[in-house]
This record gives C-alpha cells, sequence and structure tokens, in this order.
C-alpha cells in the first residue's frame, strides 16, 4: 500500500535503565524529502535513527516505513532502507577497493554483478567517486570513505536513506562536496533521506524540513524558512555584549524598528531589526548618544538565529525556554 508518508513513527520511547531517552517521539518523512533532526549532543538523534533503522528496538511506539511496520517485517524494511551510521572508518574493509567492497556487500544485497556494476558507476557519479572507484578504500580521504559508505546503503536503490551525522569530523570543502551530492541524489532519484546533525548551516542547505529534538521530545517541526521567518524579524544587529550597558540595551530595545534582542552566545547579542536603514539607525543613534562603542554586525536571520530565539543559549546547546 503506498501511503503518503514514506515513514510515520508515533509515541517512541527509548530508557536506558533509569534514563529517558525518547518519550512520546512523533516524526513522519515524506516521499522525495530530505528531514533532519537536530539536537545536541547526547539529545537521543542516534538513538532515535536506530530505532527507525531497525538496528535498536524501541521501549514502545511504532512506526512504520512505506505502510509496513519496522519490527514485524524487519526483513521487509531492510530491503527498502539504507543505513550509515556514524563510523565511517570501520564500515568498509580497508585492504579492499572501493568497487571490491560494494560488489562484496551486492553479493550479500543478491544484486547480480552487472546490476552492481551498473548501480556503482552511476552512484560514484553522482557521488563524484568515478575515479576512486577502484582505489583501496584505506587510501581515500575522509569525504571520499564516507561518499563510498553512502554508495553502498544506497546500492539495493533504497526507499529511505538514513545518515547519521553524515559530514562529522569532515574538513568543510569534504562536507560541502558531500552535502551537494546528497541533494543531488534526492533531485535525480526522487528517494528520500533522514538524516540527524547538529550543524545548523547544514542542515538550513540541506532539509526540506527540520524538527528538533531536546530532552526526549520534538520540541519544533518545520521547513526551515518558515522557521526563519517565524520569529518576525528578518535581520539583526548585533553587538559585543561587554561593550553594552544593561540602560543602553533598554534603549535600543524601546526604539522603533527594533523589535527583539537575542542572546547570540557568550559574546554577542543580537537586536532584531524590521528594516536595514532604519533599525541601523535607530541602534547607532543610541550607540552614539550613549557614547557606547562596540563592533557592530549586520545580517539576516538563519535558522540558527532562529533556534536560539526559541530555545535559548546555554553555553552547551539549546535550552528550552519558549517551545512553538
Ligand atoms: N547503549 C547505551 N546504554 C546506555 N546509555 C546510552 C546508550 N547509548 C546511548 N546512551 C545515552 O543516551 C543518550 C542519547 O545518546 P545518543 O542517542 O547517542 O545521542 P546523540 O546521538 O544525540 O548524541 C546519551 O545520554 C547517551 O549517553
Ligand atoms: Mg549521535
Amino acid at each position: 500500500m503506498r501511503t503518503s508518508k514514506l515513514l510515520l513513527a508515533e509515541n517512541v520511547s527509548k530508557s536506558y535503565g533509569d534514563l529517558l531517552v525518547l518519550s512520546d517521539v512523533n516524526i513522519d518523512v515524506g516521499r522525495a524529502e530530505i528531514h533532519s533532526l537536530l539536537g545536541s549532543n547526547g539529545a537521543g538523534k542516534t538513538t532515535f535513527i536506530k530505532i527507525l533503522a531497525t538496528i535498536l528496538e524501541k521501549d514502545s511506539g511504532t512506526v512504520q516505513i512505506d505502510g509496513i511496520d519496522v519490527e514485524e517485517f524487519e526483513n521487509d524494511i531492510r530491503q527498502i532502507i539504507g543505513y550509515v551510521g556514524q563510523d565511517t572508518e570501520r564500515s568498509a574493509y580497508a585492504r579492499l577497493t572501493v568497487r571490491e567492497n560494494l560488489l562484496f556487500f551486492a553479493k550479500t544485497r543478491g544484486i547480480d554483478q552487472t546490476d552492481a556494476n551498473e548501480r556503482i558507476a552511476a552512484l560514484s557519479e553522482i557521488f563524484g567517486l568515478e575515479n576512486k572507484v577502484d582505489s583501496q578504500f584505506g587510501h581515500l580521504s575522509g569525504g571520499q570513505k564516507q561518499s563510498a559508505v553512502i554508495i553502498r546503503a544506497l546500492l539495493h536503490d533504497p526507499l529511505l536513506l538514513f545518515l547519521d551525522e553524515p559530514t562529522k569530523g569532515l574538513d568543510p570543502l569534504a562536507a560541502r562536496k558531500i552535502r551537494g551530492h546528497l541533494k543531488d541524489y534526492v533531485s535525480k532519484k526522487g528517494r528520500s533521506i533522514f538524516l540527524t546533525s547538529h550543524i545548523l548551516s547544514e542542515v538550513e542547505y540541506l532539509s526540506d524540513r527540520v524538527s528538533l529534538l531536546y530532552d526526549g521530545v520534538i520540541g519544533i517541526t518545520g521547513k526551515p524558512e518558515k522557521l526563519v521567518k517565524s520569529i518576525g524579524f528578518p535581520e539583526m544587529v548585533c553587538l559585543r555584549k561587554r561593550s553594552l550597558e544593561p540602560s543602553v540595551i533598554r534603549t535600543i530595545l524601546a526604539k522603533e524598528h527594533v523589535l527583539h534582542s537575542i542572546e547570540l552566545d557568550d559574546h554577542w547579542i543580537g537586536f532584531g531589526i524590521d528594516d536595514t536603514y532604519t533599525g541601523m539607525e535607530s541602534i547607532l543613534d543610541v550607540l552614539k548618544a550613549t557614547g557606547t562603542k562596540s563592533e557592530i554586525q549586520h545580517r539576516h536571520v538563519s535558522l540558527e538565529d532562529a533556534f536560539i530565539h526559541y530555545f535559548g543559549y546555554t553555553g552547551e546547546g539549546f535550552a528550552a525556554r519558549e517551545v512553538v
């Protein structure tokens, strides 16, 4: 049966002993969608993605993929999903070539060699790995290894690919390439991806929808641009906290065109403005009038700003100050 949602998880709970990691979590993934699960370290992202990918058992709740219950029909589910965990190095044989690794895996999946070679050619083109297919896995760069492991998870053409922090530990250029390849894959193949990350800029670039896992529950779900818009101001002027007397902050906030303030981190405070020129002018007026000197930055609001606005900054990640 073709369901409208490719993945539907309802009331999923999981504890390790006394530690409740997931508490009645609900999530869905559409067809041809990239849906990202965000959360700080230890939030439960890996636990959740492993449950969805049939690697770990949940305590309660239901998960269906393409209308099929993942626990009842585990083997059928494994035919329609791919999974890439966090340990890339140990996901393939270092001394075999990429092709040998992929052919070996294809065999365990019952894919014949001709089909497998065709798929290896097509996928290595999408993932920019054409020239490395006959190199030893152990000799590849971090980004190339990650691409090879992702290709392996895609060999049987799964409907849904699970990726647990796919760019963790990669240099920025390699991470950017992987993101481009993933986007390419979804647009060319119409398949879906569910990924975890704690990098907000990555999630903003990749995702059709984003969910934030905090304190065992999904605090917020939506399209990245909608989440950004929902905070109600398009731009921000950021000032150095240490340069600002509390009275100056209050005066700035009382100005027209200045809508809100966000503590961005230990050093910066952002003031939401509704218009570049009038907003900037209002803030500069206060700085001049009070003799305040501060470094100044102006920028469009990002997904990261939006999350900090809703969840607050604690120095370690997000705190549920206000949940929408
Ligand atoms: N096998 C396990 N046994 C006990 N506690 C675990 C186990 N796996 C993870 N945890 C704990 O569960 C919480 C969530 O871990 P994890 O799902 O790996 O989070 P994330 O991937 O978001 O960093 C953490 O506090 C972690 O220490
Ligand atoms: Mg993890």
